[in-house]
């Protein structure tokens, strides 16, 4: 009688279990079957009942059974967790060929383009790269750059002062980088040194309060004219493509002597004249000469052993000649429906 119910209970549990649908169900059937107070416990309470003989049989009955339930349960356990391992790989695989958010990231500016380029032609031809303060000593702008006092480069009207003892003030030009390095190194120098500049000019197309520069520097023994023209040929040449002619002006600094301003052949129309060069057929480039023995002597290097020379170019107008920029006020404004198109 037991043994029947227990054989019967026993085809129940391993059918239910064989199909059960997932973890929870199978506690359940776990609880139901082989829990201390499940069906398989209710049965062999009637075991009292029995004889001796007939307990052990029913015991021994009732223990294979129960070794079967725990295997079969195992077993379903093992093939549910695997399923459900599976269905949690596949639900959280990544398609790493659909397309991502790209972030927008910011470029250089197109100065910063232009000021790249310049550098790369003079760092190719063996220059370093100096730098100097945007606040600067007015003994290093003007003083021992040879400008007088009265000069009209120094007129309140020009020139950013800070104090009323005239000491600083916002440099007009890149050129007191030229003492800095002077009076730091020993010759043989060979530096560019790029930066901004501040001049008391109203803005409109052409002029800005604050514009870049960039100064050039060499001395050393036995330095010449024919070295400043080879260095600047050099660089109109890789700016502009081979064969682009210069001019060279006499003009006056008072830091340099001879001084000169120097152009390039309108890279538009190759010196026909066009709107570009405004008819000339040439465009000034910048200001340049062999250091004055004078800033020599004032930066501590002997004129009688050292010579040099030394140029100051705007990087404003080479930009805005090289990307077709027709407003300088453009290059500043921040506008990034200007900025992004270059
Ligand atoms: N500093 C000069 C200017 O701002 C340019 C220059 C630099 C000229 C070096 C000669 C030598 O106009």
């Amino acid at each position: 009688m037991i043994n029947d119910q227990l054989t019967a209970l026993g085809q129940e549990a391993l059918a239910a279990i064989a199909v059960a649908p997932d973890l929870a169900s199978l506690e359940a059937l776990r609880v139901r079957f082989s829990g201390k107070k499940g069906e398989m416990t209710t049965i062999l309470k009637q075991i009292g009942t029995l004889s001796h003989e007939e307990r052990a049989a029913v015991g021994q009955l009732a223990n294979t059974l129960r070794a079967e339930i725990e295997t079969a349960l195992t077993t379903r356990r093992e093939t549910l967790e695997a399923a459900a391992l599976q269905v949690q790989l596949t639900a959280e695989t990544l398609d790493v060929t659909i397309p991502g958010t790209a972030n927008v990231v910011g470029h250089q500016h197109v100065m910063m383009k232009t000021l790249d380029e310049v550098l790369d032609i003079f760092i190719s031809m063996g220059f370093a790269v100096a730098e100097g303060p945007e606040v600067e000593l007015a003994a290093n702008v003007f003083d021992k750059l040879g400008t007088p006092e009265g000069h009209p480069s120094r007129d309140w009207g020009d020139t950013f002062y800070f104090d009323k003892e005239d000491k600083h003030v916002l440099r007009t030009h890149t050129s007191p980088v030229q003492v800095r390095v002077m009076e730091s190194t020993k010759p043989p120098i060979r530096v560019v040194a790029p930066g901004r500049v501040y001049r008391k000019d109203e803005v409109d197309a052409t002029h800005s309060p604050m514009f870049h520069q960039i100064e050039g520097l060499v001395v050393d023994k036995g330095v010449t004219m024919a070295d400043l023209k080879g260095t600047l040929n050099t660089l109109v040449e890789q700016l502009y493509g081979k064969g682009t002619a210069t001019r060279f002006r006499p003009h006056h600094f008072p830091f340099t002597e001879p001084s000169c301003e120097v152009d390039c052949q309108c890279f538009k129309c190759r010196g026909q004249g066009c709107p570009m060069c405004k008819g000339e057929g040439w465009i000034e480039l910048l200001g340049a000469g062999m250091v004055h023995p004078n800033v020599l002597r004032n930066c501590g290097i002997d004129p009688e052993e050292y010579s040099g020379f030394a140029f100051g170019c705007g990087l404003e107008r080479m930009t805005m000649m090289r990307y077709n920029i027709s407003d300088l006020r453009l290059i500043f404004e921040n506008d990034l429906r200007f900025l992004t198109q270059f």
